[in-house]
């Protein structure tokens, strides 16, 4: 029997500003998927924020891309908009980018993560959340959890580990996808990867011949880019993922490692600046700084066939608090760069924000030089 897990996110307007989500907007998406649960069509869920995304985790057993949950999401999205637009609250519906369903979520502007895999004799499972950031923000963090030594002491210490992982990486500019072997060719997904704009990680996958069906995800990350879908800029993606953990995979110390330190993503102020990814418990997802800095969140679940169960808030812990330190000290020191880059992107990174439009009377002014 396989469990499906559906990480499925949107932002349906902030309170204030792109801050946070409204409790009632969260209250609303419960009682939405309540009705789904009583049905029969989800077996569990969870609804939570980051920043200014609501979250829906659900669990059931219709498997990838279902149609019947992708609308569930999608009317739960629709629903709390409504209440969104009572209540005035900022940009009411702005990743409602379709007009109406057509049978997935994916391409109409909510971000989704999700992996359908038999569930083990015990399966801990981890959604982080992003906000103010874009879907590379997890290559760094993955790519530590599945293929760095230095990380995950069990892929040097651990046989059911040690023959690595294999990457699915997407070229989201080109919707080209590769996949490749780790540790065999390390050097070459960090040649894609570190250029995280463009080459994102999509799945990770056990090796054959392993404790694990080589065909089921151990990890999903969602990789939807909002400017693509919409044609401008309307917000950054704010990207989620699930981590299965333990036992031949990394252990949920391993999977949280990474987060001890604060890399830097981009997004922040008008998705338009790099600083890095603060992690924090969920009361404190909130985008106040400079519309951040950015956040990540994670929620600890133990499966049981098929329920998720009450989540543990991963990162309220003291443990975190250094990471939290060092963010902070990292933001002031990229602040002080103000409009410049390399705090401002690079004017590549820019095309689909508001700067091109800045830059559109200035270039009428340019004379040609002799
Ligand atoms: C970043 C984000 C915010 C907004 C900023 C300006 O992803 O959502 O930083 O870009 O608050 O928002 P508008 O243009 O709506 O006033
Ligand atoms: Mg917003
Ligand atoms: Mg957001």
């Amino acid at each position: 029997m396989k469990t499906t897990v559906s990480l499925i996110k949107a932002d349906v307007g902030g309170w204030p500003g792109h801050m946070s989500v409204h409790p009632k907007i969260k209250e609303t998406a419960r009682e939405k998927l309540s009705l789904a649960k009583e049905a029969g069509l989800l077996t569990d869920f969870h609804v939570t924020n980051c920043g200014d995304d609501l979250e829906l985790i659900m669990s059931h057993d219709h498997g990838e891309n279902s149609s019947d949950i992708h609308e569930l999401a999608w009317n739960t999205f629709v629903a709390a908009t409504e209440v969104a637009k009572e209540l005035k609250l900022y940009g009411a519906g702005q990743d409602m980018l379709a007009d109406s369903f057509c049978g997935n979520v994916k391409g109409m502007g909510p971000g989704c993560a999700e992996m359908c895999f038999t569930e083990r004799k015990a399966e801990p499972v981890v959604a982080f959340m992003m906000d103010k950031t874009e879907p590379g923000a997890f290559n760094l963090p993955i790519y530590k959890m599945f293929a760095d030594p230095f990380n995950t002491s069990g892929l040097v210490i651990d046989p059911a580990a040690h023959a690595g992982f294999i990457f699915e990486i997407w070229d989201i500019l080109e919707h080209k996808k590769v996949f490749m072997s780790a540790p065999e060719e390390m050097y070459s997904i960090l040649a894609l990867i570190g250029a995280k704009s463009r080459f994102v990680i999509k799945r990770v996958f056990p090796k054959p011949g392993g404790k694990l069906p080589a065909d089921e995800p151990v990890a999903v990350i969602s990789t939807d880019k909002l400017y693509e879908i919409a044609g401008e800029y309307v917000g950054k993606d704010d990207p989620v993922a699930l981590v299965r953990a333990q036992s031949g995979l990394p252990a949920l110390g391993e999977v949280l490692e990474p987060f001890s330190f604060p890399h830097l993503v981009s997004g922040w102020m008008r998705g338009s600046h790099n600083g890095p990814i603060m992690p924090v418990a969920v009361k404190d997802a909130k985008c106040t700084r400079f519309d951040g800095p950015p956040r990540v969140t994670a929620l600890g679940f133990q499966l049981a066939d098929g329920s998720l169960g009450d989540p543990v808030d991963l990162f309220d812990d003291i443990a975190f608090d250094g990471a939290r330190a060092k963010a902070l000290d990292v933001a002031d020191y990229m602040r002080r760069h103000g409009p410049f880059e390399p705090h401002r992107l690079p004017l590549a990174d820019m095309e689909y924000t508001t700067l091109p439009k800045v830059m559109k009377d200035l270039n009428e002014r340019f004379e040609k030089m002799e």
